[in-house]
């Protein structure tokens, strides 16, 4: 197994603040997905909407990185943004007005610019035989729309390939959603789940690149004393925390927490595991964390449980109980790969029927722009 890859912004426009810490030693896999070519003739042209937010930046860091195949790539925004140079590659880039005319000759686009934009543009880019990849929530739930992250579900995508003349959506899951079953799924699929408890800690990143320099921002000036700027969440978030800012839903819930339960239903293709959520806002730049509890239908030791995680893919085990290392936000930062640790028997459980587990993942990257990269790569 390789170490972490190393990550680097692919240049382009000023990206806010994001730890980088390597995790020395740590491990990893080369990604199953992994194609090697970027700027040429026989790859698809591509489409980026929202390419100056925090998931578009990252989109075109991923697409970099994984040396991602393209003849030709349409850079996407607002009009706010519209004339801007971008740097990729190399190359030169105007950043341009999204239309309804801008999927002419688009085989792939990558869409993070919110569920409305994905609501009144997605369809129009299908119709003109675009393959959608969307990040947003519009259309996760509609049914026939694919809901895929590459690792658990690639079957739900089946048939749908660039070159057949035929436009598609394909939903790229919530973060947290990612990010938990990346962990789950290998678990589950050893001893069935039939219930799941997890309580999130999320990044600023979760809410767009404002956020993260609201965070900055406030960071600053509480430490100077200052009233901090509260724009974005309406509240102080340096050091601080509080419930996830989603809307709350008559139920009670948030709909970052439906999102859990329900998109993991419809992933695993289970319409009966019972998931329970509370999902926290941290003042953490970019990785979220989620202490995960699992209760299983057939037995499942701790040992086992941990070898079942070491080869996942997509996955790395910082699980080191005699120095009390377990995975943090801060290493997963910039990682393609999620990390998995306090690995545990639940002692409220008899037997071995439940297990809990604490898992963080680059919410930008696994969580988003990586995910969706490497649905746009199984198009080929
Ligand atoms: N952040 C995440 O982790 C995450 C994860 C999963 C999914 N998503 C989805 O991705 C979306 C973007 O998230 P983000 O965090 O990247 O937000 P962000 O940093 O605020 O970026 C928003 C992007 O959308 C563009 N945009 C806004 N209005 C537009 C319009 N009318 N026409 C064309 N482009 C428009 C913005 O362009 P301008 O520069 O021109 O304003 C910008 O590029 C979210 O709303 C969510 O649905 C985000």
């Amino acid at each position: 197994m390789a170490t972490f890859t190393h990550h680097h912004h692919g240049a382009l426009l000023k990206t806010p603040l994001s730890g980088r810490a390597r995790i020395p030693g740590s491990k990893s896999r080369p990604g199953p997905f992994r194609v090697r070519m970027s700027l040429q003739e026989t790859g698809p042209s591509l489409a980026v909407v929202g390419v100056t937010g925090a998931v578009g930046q990252e989109f075109l860091s991923v697409l970099q990185d994984r040396d991602f195949p393209f003849r030709s790539i349409k850079m996407l925004a607002s009009k706010r943004s519209a004339g801007q140079n971008l740097n990729f590659l190399g190359r030169n880039y105007v950043v341009e007005e999204l239309t309804r005319d801008s999927f002419d000759d688009v085989d792939i686009a990558l869409f993070s610019a919110g569920g409305s934009i994905s609501k009144e543009f997605g369809p129009l880019a299908v119709e003109s035989g675009t393959i959608v990849v969307d990040n947003s929530s519009a259309f996760r739930m509609q049914k026939g729309v694919p809901l895929v992250v590459p690792e658990v579900n690639p079957e739900a995508m089946e048939g749908i390939k660039v070159g057949r003349g035929k436009g598609a959506l394909i939903a790229n899951p919530n973060c947290s959603t990612i990010i938990c079953l990346m962990a789950a799924t290998p678990l589950h699929r050893h001893s069935k789940v039939l219930r799941m408890v997890v309580s999130t800690y999320q990044a600023a990143s979760g809410a767009g690149a404002a956020a993260m320099r609201e965070l900055e921002q406030q960071t600053h000036e509480v430490l100077e004393g200052k009233p901090p700027t509260c724009k974005i969440f309406q509240r102080q978030y340096a050091f601080n925390l509080f419930s996830h800012n989603s809307a709350v839903l008559p139920n009670g819930y948030n709909e970052e927490e439906m999102k859990l339960v329900k998109e993991t239903r419809k992933i695993w293709n289970d319409t009966d595991v019972k998931v329970t959520a509370t999902c926290i806002r941290v003042p953490v730049m970019r990785a979220h964390a989620e202490s995960i509890n699992l209760q299983f239908e057939n037995p499942l030791d701790e040992d086992t449980a941990r070898d079942i995680l070491k080869k996942a893919p997509g996955l790395v085990i910082i699980d080191d109980r005699t120095s009390n290392n377990f995975p943090t936000p801060l290493e997963v930062s910039n990682k393609d790969d999620v990390a998995v640790g306090r690995i545990r028997r639940d002692v409220s459980q008899e037997g071995n029927y439940g297990l809990d587990i604490f898992v963080c993942g680059d919410q930008i990257r696994k969580g988003a722009a990586l995910n969706a990269v490497q649905i746009a790569e199984m198009l080929l």
